[in-house]
């Protein structure tokens, strides 16, 4: 099931907003403030082990699945996505972390539990998203670049909001691009309104804020100036 049948325009840059560190019961209120702003409503899924912290994405997700109109970008850091992936059940992006997926042996993406991740996700209607944590080559994503919808580029070490941008990451945005990757490139970490316009140049179409939109003295201001 996919949620507002959501389909992405040419030259658009997307707000996803990270509801990670607004207080639940706060999260419905801001989302209307700025709906028509918005585009997405980024879900960040940690088990404690992939990330030291533990977030209860299950209850994050069913809450914003009540903002009907507002499609949900699920972002998955855990050891073992496919045994979570069923929890998020009218996504309208699962990513996970090529990091989980990587063969010891040969250094390379494992192909097989690629597909069969992707399989599952594509099975649920949903887009498929792969991340890079900050020290991650995006070379290994050359093989299953035709395959995803989304590469979703850490510009932080996963793991809490808050954080400021690690600047060689863009880097690897501009590579994505290079490489010829004309999907979504997904920007996430430390995006404030001063280097918003640097992810985008680079290649980014897609901004996560978290901070910088939540937590901003006048938050439809922030969205506004976020969005560019
Ligand atoms: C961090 C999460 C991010 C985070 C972004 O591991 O993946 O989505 O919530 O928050 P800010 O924008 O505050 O860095
Ligand atoms: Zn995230």
């Amino acid at each position: 099931m996919v949620i507002g049948g959501f389909m992405e325009k040419e030259n658009e840059v997307y707000l996803s907003g990270s509801i990670l560190d607004v207080k639940p019961i706060e999260v419905h209120s801001k989302i209307v403030e700025i709906q028509d702003l918005l585009d997405y409503i980024h879900i960040d899924v940690m088990d404690g082990l992939f990330v030291p912290e533990k977030t209860d994405g299950i209850n994050m997700f069913k809450n914003s699945l009540k903002f009907e109109n507002k499609p949900l970008d699920v972002h998955l850091m855990v050891d073992d996505p496919l045994s979570v992936i069923s929890n998020y059940d009218g996504a309208d992006i699962i990513t996970f972390h090529v990091e989980n997926i990587i063969n010891d042996k040969t250094m390379t993406i494992d192909m097989d539990k690629f597909n069969e991740i992707s399989k599952t996700i594509k099975g649920m209607g949903a887009k498929v998203g792969v991340a890079l944590k900050p020290n991650t080559t995006e070379s290994l994503l050359r093989m299953v670049m035709p395959k995803v919808d989304l590469i979703l580029v850490m510009t932080v070490e996963p793991g809490y909001g808050g954080q400021k941008l690690i600047q060689h990451t863009l880097n690897k945005v501009e590579n994505v691009r290079k490489m010829g990757y004309k999907g979504l490139v997904e920007v996430d970490g430390g995006i404030t309104i001063e280097n918003v316009e640097e992810a985008v140049k680079r290649g980014a179409n897609m901004i996560v804020a978290g901070t910088a939109l939540f937590k901003a003295y006048n938050l439809r201001e922030a969205a506004m100036a976020l969005k560019g």
